[in-house]
């Protein structure tokens, strides 16, 4: 049985772009470049997307799109004892879907709530995501029941990535055509919103004043290279999942550079959209910029409301606002199912992709309800924090001893080389063998102390084993995949 395709090479890079270019792009980079010095966050994040970030792209896309498998089988056949790493990144990125639905479904009852002039947000924007969307409860220990109405919302949420992803790239590859663009057409017009608002200039200049003192700051190049980790979607098996649909002799190192350039823009760009609003609405409340300056669920949910209601044609705003929040994140999440359905047929091949498809959705559904219940955005911040710090930068230091040392770098090079119009030097190798992986692990180390130093966010200690607990699972299950060693149905030969 020969292998689906994406229909065309552009497709193919609207998913991976999709992918890449989420929530993240709006809600964290432009607060990471106003947090840490402005303009001059744009260094240590240029160097970490040009020494970390497009390498780690071009080998996920090359390993894709060499052994044409998910990452599961993909780094069987780099060894039949690597499987583990696979496991580890799909793991991972099941995860992150699992909670990435809620907050779309918070958007989804953000967006049908906006087709009014008198927000119901407009008097407290906070009391209204905390105690009306969110009912959240006292404390992480306090669960007190499901929200219904974010239930009935998750399920919708469901339903949409369900019915993306059911035939696997034809159905991504029509959806995407859609969900790519829109936000950024989406944003251009916030962009034009915003920069013509009183106080817009305030803002910018909040974002991009740069202080270079701070370059000396560790923090800022330990956030850098994070931020450069999710924002590219490395590390979850996405990128290898999208590349086993290409043709072999593609255009690897090209793909990689137009999604990693891309996906930078779009960030840079969102930072104008955020800021220019955010100047807007510190000058009309004569606050200073630094209350309302926020990353995360705070800005998209509390701050960012706020503000559009206190423009003329409020309601018209904010349902482009959410749109932008629901498409952007859409394709993110379901590029994560992808992921897990691509290795999954792989391995089970008689089993239909709506069947996979089926299972993978209902099961992240089921365990979603967790992130609905009262307690669920602290759940949410744990399994978050959890993940992302230690999970990701884990599964990303694996893939590259193993791409280095066991396939060997210069393999891969050569392999990239023969299908790409510009040529990787030996340096190249020298990055993927030493370079990456002694940030990686100074990154995990860096992280482990501060965890143990103070507990993140004051969660109680129980709570916080459920965060280690999903990472244990994630290592001892790779660790069993390394000793169980037998794939019978993966061929030598596409090595
Ligand atoms: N890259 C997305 C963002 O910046 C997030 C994401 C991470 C999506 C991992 C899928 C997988 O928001």
């Amino acid at each position: 049985m020969s292998r689906d395709r994406w229909s065309s090479r552009y497709i193919f890079l609207f998913a991976a772009i999709g992918s890449a270019v989420g929530l993240g792009n709006v809600w964290k980079f432009p607060y990471l470049a106003y947090k840490y010095g402005g303009g001059a966050f744009l260094i240590p994040y240029f160097i970490a997307l040009i020494v970390i970030g497009i390498p780690l792209l071009t080998i996920e896309f090359a390993l894709g799109q060499k052994m044409q498998s998910g990452a599961f089988d993909s780094f069987v056949k780099v060894h039949k004892r690597a499987g583990g790493i696979g496991f580890a990144a799909i793991f991972a990125g099941f995860i992150v879907v699992v909670y990435y639905a809620a907050v779309m479904a918070w958007s989804l009852l953000y967006f049908m709530r906006s087709f009014t002039n008198d927000l119901p947000w407009a008097a407290d924007s906070g009391d209204y995501f905390f105690n009306n969307i969110l009912k959240i409860s006292s404390g992480v220990g306090d669960i007190g029941g499901v929200n219904w109405v974010l239930f009935i919302a998750l399920f919708f949420v469901w339903v949409m990535i369900y019915f993306t992803i059911w035939k696997g790239v034809k159905s991504v590859g029509k959806v995407v055509a859609i969900t790519m663009p829109l936000p950024i057409i989406l944003l251009v017009i916030l962009f034009i919103r915003g920069i013509t608002l009183d106080g817009a200039g305030y803002g910018i200049s909040a974002y991009l004043t740069p202080d270079f003192n701070i370059l000396l700051d560790t923090d800022i190049w330990l956030a850098a290279i994070s931020q450069i980790f999710f924002t590219l979607s490395i590390g979850f098996g996405i990128m290898i999942a999208y590349a086993s649909y290409n043709k072999k002799d593609q255009n690897v190192l090209g793909d990689a550079v137009i999604t990693a350039v891309v996906n930078s823009a779009i960030s840079l760009f969102a930072g104008f959209v955020v800021f220019s609003v955010l100047g807007y609405m510190a000058t009309s409340t004569s606050v200073d910029i630094s209350e309302v300056a926020k990353s995360g669920p705070g800005l998209a949910f509390v701050v960012f409301p706020k503000a559009l209601s206190l423009m003329p044609w409020a309601g018209f705003f904010s349902v482009l606002f959410f749109i932008t929040l629901l498409t952007l994140g859409i394709d993110s999440a379901f590029s994560l199912v992808e992921a897990v359905n691509t290795s999954m047929k792989d391995r089970f091949p008689k089993l239909t992709l709506a069947k996979i498809s089926f299972y993978t959705c209902t099961l992240a559904f089921l365990l979603g309800i967790l992130f609905v219940t009262n307690a669920g955005l602290y759940y949410l911040d744990i399994v978050d924090h959890f993940i992302t710090y230690y999970g990701l930068v884990i599964v990303g230091l694996f893939e590259v001893i193993i791409i280095g040392w066991v396939y060997k770098a210069k393999r891969m090079r050569e392999f990239i080389n023969s299908v790409s119009k510009f040529k990787l030097g030996v340096w190249f190798d020298i990055l993927l063998k030493f370079i990456i992986p002694i940030i990686l692990l100074l990154i995990l180390a860096d992280n482990l102390v501060n965890e143990f130093e103070t507990n993140y966010e004051g969660y109680p200690d129980w709570a916080l084993r459920i965060g280690w607990g999903l990472i244990v699972f994630q290592i001892v299950v790779a660790l069993f995949l390394v000793l169980r060693k037998k794939y019978d149905n993966v061929s030598d030969t596409d090595q």
